[in-house]
């Protein structure tokens, strides 16, 4: 988007007639092009466009991350939304809206001063690309759950969510061909801008993919034989950590009857705070020790009665 640029292929028959005197050809040309395009750009269309094109490029980049998501989801079945991803949602919402308002002033000002231009194909390059960003957005606010606007039936939600992904798709092609016909894109600052939000949104979905419970996890060296001969086991196979374990004060702000009844109870008592527990236990290890070698048998014990103990690191 240069207003000087002279190295678009567009000409027009509106331009002035040429200067004479001494200015090198070159500054001519500029100097047309500059009339030529500031016929299709008022300086506060500029601006509109301007916001339009950075909202389109957030957007980008949040719709980016909230399609990987829904992607993971369907990927591995399994729900990856959390706050951040709602927040980022209502983001979208948010960013969505206000760009109607720039999209609409740029876009329909954009289309009356162009219409007559003789760039017949940026012509209708550029009508097609206002159509599909409408049906965007149209189908945006469709989506949006906001009264008398909204659409509800299921199938009708879903045609609307596909028209939803693809035309921004559709769009940029669209905005790279009317820009192919008409004045030059800069390639190496949008290239290094998609690069830069492309490694943020990656990050983005790398984070939300990540359960913060699974890092730095230990297992036994032993693997699964750990566990037994119980069959009681971890689901990752893995220790728990014992501060996640042991939670009984934790437990008592907000259960503190459940805490005094359980206080009294087997339960407390199901480990080696139990002295018949303790002796017994010892007694078996020392025969198994005797017999196996090993005191591993004890782990079938403490499967039932010492799951703190023998799950937790
Ligand atoms: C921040 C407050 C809070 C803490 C701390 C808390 N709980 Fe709860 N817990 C609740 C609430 C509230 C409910 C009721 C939830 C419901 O009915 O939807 C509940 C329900 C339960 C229930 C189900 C009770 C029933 O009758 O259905 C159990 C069991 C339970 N908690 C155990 C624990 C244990 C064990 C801990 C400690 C690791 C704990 N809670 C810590 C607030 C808490
Ligand atoms: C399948 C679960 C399970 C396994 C495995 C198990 N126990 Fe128990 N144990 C219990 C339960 C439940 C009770 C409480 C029974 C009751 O009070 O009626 C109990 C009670 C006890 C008691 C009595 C405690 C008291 O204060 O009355 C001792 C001692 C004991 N077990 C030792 C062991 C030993 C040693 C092993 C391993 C060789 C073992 N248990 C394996 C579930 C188990």
């Amino acid at each position: 988007m240069n207003p000087s640029d002279p190295e678009s292929p567009e000409t027009s028959k509106t331009d002035q007639p040429n200067k004479t005197g001494n200015e090198s050809v070159a500054q001519r040309r500029a100097e047309r092009e500059r009339i030529r395009l500031s016929k299709v750009f008022t300086p506060s269309l500029r601006v509109c466009f301007q916001i339009t094109l950075g909202l389109f490029v957030v957007l980008s980049a949040n719709s980016i991350y909230l399609g990987g998501v829904t992607f993971l989801e369907w990927m591995h079945q399994q729900v990856y939304q959390n706050y951040f991803y709602l927040l980022m949602f209502a983001a979208h919402l948010a960013l969505g809206f206000l760009f109607l308002i720039p999209f609409l002033i740029f876009g329909i000002g954009h289309m009356v001063m162009g219409k007559d231009r003789p760039n017949r194909r940026a012509v209708r390059v550029g009508y097609a690309l206002f159509y599909v960003a409408l049906a965007m957005l149209i189908s945006g606010v469709a989506l949006s759950r906001i009264g008398g606007l909204e659409i509800k039936n299921p199938a009708g939600r879903s045609l609307a969510y596909w028209i939803h992904v693809i035309t921004p798709l559709l769009a940029v092609w669209l905005y790279i061909l009317h820009r192919l016909v008409g004045s030059k894109i800069r390639w190496k600052i949008g290239l290094q801008w998609g690069g830069a939000l492309g490694l943020v949104v990656v990050g983005m979905i790398a984070l939300q993919a990540s359960d913060p419970r699974e890092w730095n996890q230990v297992g036994s060296k032993d693997g699964e034989q750990y566990f037994d001969p119980s069959r009681a086991r971890t689901t990752t196979g893995n220790f728990i950590p014992e501060r996640a374990f042991v939670l009984d004060e934790y437990c008592m702000e907000c259960h503190e009857d459940a805490y005094h009844g359980w206080f009294a109870s087997a339960h407390h008592f199901s480990s080696f705070s139990n002295p018949a527990y303790l002796f017994s236990v010892q007694e078996t290890r020392r025969k198994m020790i005797e017999r196996d070698g090993n005191g591993q048998a004890t782990r079938w014990c403490a499967g039932c009665h010492d799951p703190a103990g023998r799950d937790s690191v």
